[in-house]
C-alpha cells in the first residue's frame, strides 16, 4: 500500500500535481467500503419484493438507479476531462479565442444544464406517475379489510368484519388484495413492509389507507419507519401470509373465545391475572380481562414474538417479560411485577393455554 502510495504520488507530480489524482483515489476507496459495508445488514429489502405494491416500487427503484448511474458517470466524466485538459490552453492560440470559447460555454450551459435535466425530470415524472396508477390498481378489487392502529411502541391490528382484535401479527391471504386502514393513538409511526409495500404514515385522527397483495406465502418483517419515541427501533411486526385455505382456518380460530385451562398451575395463573391487575389493561376474549391499554391476549400463545418483535414467543422469554419487561424494552407502560417463582410458573402456564 505504501509502495502504491509513493508510487502514485511519483506519478502524479510527474503528470498533473498531486491532489486531483490523490483525491479520486480516496473517493472511489470510500465508495468501495461503503457499498462493502450496505451489505453486511441483514434487513428485509424494498429491492427483495413478494408482493405487488413492492414489485411496482422495485421496479421504478431500479429504473432511477439506472439513470441516476448514468447521470452520475457522464458528470463523473466530464469531470476527468476538465481535469485532462487542465493547462493546456488551446483556444489562446485561436485569433477569436474569446468568442469561440463564450458561445461553446453557452452552448454547453443550455444542453447540459437546461435541455438534460428538463428530459431526465420529466421521464422521471412520468415514471413515477405510472407507478402510482399501477399501486391503486387493487384498491378496485380488495377483499378483506384490516385496520391498524399504532401505539407507542406496539401495533394493534383489528379484522373489523369477523369482530378480531391480535396485536403485532397481520395474517393476511396470499393472492388477494388486503385494504389496510392506518391510525395512530397519540403519536405519529409509519407502517413499513419492505417486501409487500412502500411505507405510509399513521396519523392521530387520521386514517390512510393502502392495499397490499402478499405474492408468496411467508413471513415478512415490519417496521415502524417514523421516530416515535425511545423505543422506536423496538417497535416490529410480522405480516403472515397464508394460502387461502389456511387463511380462513385462521379466521376461524382467532374468532373463538379464549381456551379454558386445564391443569391447576393454568387456572391459578387465570385468576392471577386479575389478583395481579393484569386485566385492566389486556383483553383476553371469553373472560372478565377487558383492558384496552395493551395488546388483546385471547390468542397470545399462537403469536411468534413478544414485546412488538423484539424476542421469540417461548417460555423464558415470557417470563423474563412478565417479571420486568422495562429490562428489555424500557419506558413502555408495563410495569415489573415481584412474583414468587410458583406465581410466575402459574402466569406462564396461563399464557401457554391462550392458543
Ligand atoms: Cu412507532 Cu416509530
Amino acid at each position: 500500500m505504501t509502495h502504491l502510495n509513493h508510487h502514485m504520488q511519483k506519478d502524479s507530480k510527474k503528470f498533473w500535481g498531486n491532489s486531483p489524482r490523490r483525491l479520486l483515489f480516496t473517493m472511489g476507496a470510500l465508495c468501495i467500503v461503503a457499498s462493502l459495508l450496505s451489505a453486511c445488514s441483514a434487513a428485509p429489502s424494498a429491492l427483495a419484493p413478494e408482493g405487488y405494491g413492492a414489485r411496482e416500487i422495485g421496479r421504478l427503484s431500479w429504473i432511477l438507479i439506472a439513470m441516476g448511474t448514468v447521470v452520475y458517470l457522464g458528470v463523473g466524466g466530464f469531470a476527468l476531462l476538465a481535469l485532462f485538459h487542465r493547462g493546456r490552453g488551446s483556444f489562446d492560440d485561436a485569433p477569436d479565442a474569446h468568442d469561440t470559447e463564450g458561445n461553446r460555454s453557452r452552448q454547453i450551459m443550455l444542453w447540459g444544464g437546461l435541455v438534460m435535466p428538463a428530459v431526465v425530470l420529466l421521464v422521471i415524472f412520468g415514471l413515477t406517475l405510472n407507478t402510482l396508477i399501477s399501486l391503486s390498481a387493487l384498491a378496485r378489487s380488495d377483499e378483506i379489510t384490516i385496520d391498524v392502529i399504532g401505539h407507542q411502541w406496539w401495533w394493534e391490528v383489528q379484522y373489523p368484519e369477523q369482530g378480531i382484535i391480535s396485536a403485532n401479527e397481520i395474517h393476511v391471504p396470499v393472492g388477494r388484495s388486503v385494504r389496510i386502514n392506518l391510525e395512530a393513538s397519540g403519536v405519529i409511526h409509519s407502517f413499513w413492509v419492505p417486501q409487500l409495500h412502500g411505507k405510509l404514515d399513521m396519523i392521530p385522527g387520521h386514517t390512510n389507507t393502502f392495499h397490499i397483495r402478499a405474492d408468496a406465502p411467508g413471513e415478512y418483517r415490519g417496521i415502524c419507519a417514523e421516530f416515535c419515541g425511545i423505543q422506536h427501533a423496538k417497535m416490529l411486526f410480522l405480516v403472515i401470509a397464508h394460502p387461502p385455505e389456511e387463511f380462513e382456518q385462521w379466521l376461524a380460530q382467532e374468532s373463538q373465545p379464549a381456551a379454558s385451562p386445564e391443569s391447576a398451575s393454568a387456572q391459578a395463573g387465570r385468576e392471577l391475572f386479575n389478583e395481579l391487575t393484569c386485566n385492566e389493561c389486556h383483553a383476553i376474549g371469553g373472560t372478565d380481562a377487558v383492558g384496552l391499554l395493551g395488546p388483546d391476549l385471547t390468542h397470545f400463545a399462537s403469536r411468534r414474538e413478544i414485546g412488538s418483535g423484539i424476542m421469540e414467543n417461548n417460555r423464558d422469554n415470557l417470563s423474563g417479560w412478565i417479571e420486568n419487561a422495562q429490562a428489555s424494552k424500557p419506558g413502555n407502560l408495563m410495569p415489573a411485577f415481584s412474583l414468587t417463582e410458583t406465581e410466575l410458573t402459574a402466569l406462564v402456564d396461563y399464557m401457554e393455554t391462550l392458543k
